[in-house]
């Protein structure tokens, strides 16, 4: 799969499944129910490394994660987060990408519009995946964004600049579902929603919350297709008494 297969899938209406994952055990798990792009998201700072904010995740650990994903996944497409301040200046944003290219990535996925940045990376013939709406890296806070006229009309925009330098897909984070919906019709990139209404063009969930993997709130638009904390706290307490009763 790549570039033009997830562009063709906008067209003809079928939608595009991406989760995130940050090892080889759930790539090979995410690649076998053949979900159409795994990302490598810097979330693994929250859910792997137990830090606060995505903006402390380094270069090295995304590159150690996107290359576990990579073993693990045999078909899906490889996407990985260009950390905080990775893509703040051109030539070192190239460089990074490339680093993350290195480790098994198809493309990079980049918060908001550091636009040189973006065509420098696009010029040395790298992919990538625009993310607007919430900036997790940035935000003060998770409240939706969007939801004024003014802001909405500001993300509009930024998409219609990503979406001319080709994108893979841009992924639309905690906005009203109509601009999702707006959004969606007014690119040909395809879009990728997380909390962005039904109308994106594909969706995407944080694995941890979808698995739902720990006792935390989930955000308001998570989905749970499964209780892996229940079933992992209950596993580890028959382990515990299997070891008792010896
Ligand atoms: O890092 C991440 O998990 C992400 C998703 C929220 C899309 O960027």
């Amino acid at each position: 799969m790549d570039k033009k297969d997830f562009y063709l899938m906008k067209k003809s209406g079928k939608a595009i499944s991406m989760v995130t994952v940050y090892d080889a055990a759930f790539a090979r798990m995410a690649d076998a129910a053949k979900i159409d792009m795994l990302l490598v998201g810097d979330s693994a700072a929250n859910v792997m490394l137990g830090m606060n904010r995505t903006a402390d995740i380094s270069m090295e650990a995304m590159c150690l994660f996107t290359n576990a994903v990579k073993r693990g996944a045999s078909n899906s497409y490889v996407i990985s987060d260009m950390p905080f301040g990775s893509d703040a200046e051109p030539k070192t944003a190239v460089l990074n990408a490339k680093k993350l290219l290195e480790a098994g990535a198809d493309a990079v996925k980049i918060e908001g519009l550091p636009l040189k940045s973006l065509e420098a990376i696009r010029e040395n013939g790298i992919e990538v995946v625009g993310h607007l709406g919430l900036l997790p890296q940035t935000a003060k806070n998770f409240k939706q964004v969007g939801q004024n006229e003014e802001e909405a009309e500001k993300i509009l925009e930024q998409a219609q600049i990503l979406d001319g330098l080709e994108p893979c897909a841009i992924v639309l984070e905690h906005i009203p579902s109509s601009l999702g919906q707006k959004i969606s019709q007014a690119i040909n990139a395809p879009t990728i929603g997380i909390g962005a209404g039904k109308h994106t063009d594909g969706q995407v969930l944080v694995m941890h919350d979808l698995l739902k993997m720990h006792p935390f709130k989930l955000p308001p638009f998570a989905k749970c297709f499964a209780n892996f904390w229940e079933a992992g706290v209950s596993a580890f307490c028959e382990y515990k008494n299997w070891i008792n009763e010896k």
